[in-house]
């Protein structure tokens, strides 16, 4: 919830520290603005409004959540978890100093959320642009608070305070990634990799992953981190039946880039099962 993570919050305008109302409707700042919390239980922390063109709809909100239900997607999870767990022992934090794991771009919180039961005293924040995507966010873990922002902007996070920030197939922020992670904070980062699900490329024409992600991730983070050890490889293979195949292509780029119903058609005359690659970058990069 958002009480769990108020002393982490900061307004959007002048970072300034927010604090929760007594009535717990709204987060003030010393500046005299106010932002109140829906009553799903997110807030929106943004000066100028939802760039919804940006943000995932509705309806790849809701393909996230069903494809990642069903657990395809298990070893990135357990990726990521993993690597905040080490990013934690190497800062010598220990689960009851209550560490802040914040996910930037964090979809329907479903990494976050495996992240906080495997870290007990862990308190998660999940910053999203997407109101369907926080109204997820909010309900995802008890430990969450879920909060509505545009992560390329200055993040409505206070100086030093969280212990690591992960990035799971979302936009980045490293000069604001340096400015809000404590000394000796982490981020973990997973980039797709070419090859990742790449035999859906043809019969559904759907975007290719670029190459040198990880490397561009690693480049535009030079100046505030330094990467603690090599990046790592997670390749897997899914058996995937044709729904599931449309529903997770329902949650990617190409949503936004190929019309439904074309989508839809060339969905139904793929094979009734395909095995599917899947290829991501585990990469921890360490704040100088
Ligand atoms: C590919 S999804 C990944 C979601 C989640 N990390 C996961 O893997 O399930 C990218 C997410 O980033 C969000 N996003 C895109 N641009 C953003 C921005 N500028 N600020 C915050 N979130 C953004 C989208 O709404 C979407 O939820």
């Amino acid at each position: 919830m958002l009480t769990d993570v108020s002393d982490v919050l900061a307004d959007p305008v002048d970072g300034s520290p927010l604090t929760l109302d007594s009535d717990r409707s709204r987060f003030g700042s010393p500046s005299g603005r106010y932002y109140g919390i829906a009553g799903s239980g997110y807030v929106t922390l943004m000066i100028d409004g939802v760039h919804a063109d940006r943000a995932d709809d509705d309806g790849m909100v809701t393909a996230r959540e069903t494809f990642l239900s069903r657990g395809h997607y298990a070893p990135f999870v357990e990726a990521v978890t993993g690597a905040v767990q080490l990013a934690l022992d190497d800062a010598g934090v220990t689960d009851d100093a209550h560490p802040v794991v914040c996910e930037i771009g964090a979809g329907t919180g479903y990494y976050l959320s495996h992240t906080l039961d495997d870290v007990e005293g862990a308190r998660g924040v999940g910053i999203d642009l997407s109101v369907p995507a926080a109204e997820r966010l909010a309900a995802c873990h008890p430990r969450v608070g879920a909060v509505v922002a545009d992560v390329r902007r200055r993040l409505p996070l206070r100086d030093s305070s969280v212990d690591v920030l992960t990035v799971v197939f979302a936009p980045s922020n490293p000069a604001e990634f340096a400015r809000v992670l404590k000394p000796g904070g982490q981020v973990v980062v997973l980039t797709a990799e070419v090859g990742h699900l790449s035999e859906l490329r043809e019969p559904l024409g759907i975007l290719d992953v670029p190459e040198g992600e990880t490397e561009k991730a690693i480049e535009q983070a030079a100046e505030w981190f330094d990467t603690v050890c090599e990046p790592e490889l997670v390749e897997f293979t899914m058996r995937l039946d044709q729904e599931s195949i449309a529903t997770q292509t329902g949650m990617s780029p190409s949503a936004r880039h190929i019309p439904a119903d074309v989508l839809a058609e060339r969905a139904a005359r793929i094979p009734e099962h395909m095995t599917l690659t899947a290829r991501a970058t585990i990469t921890r990069l360490q704040l100088r």
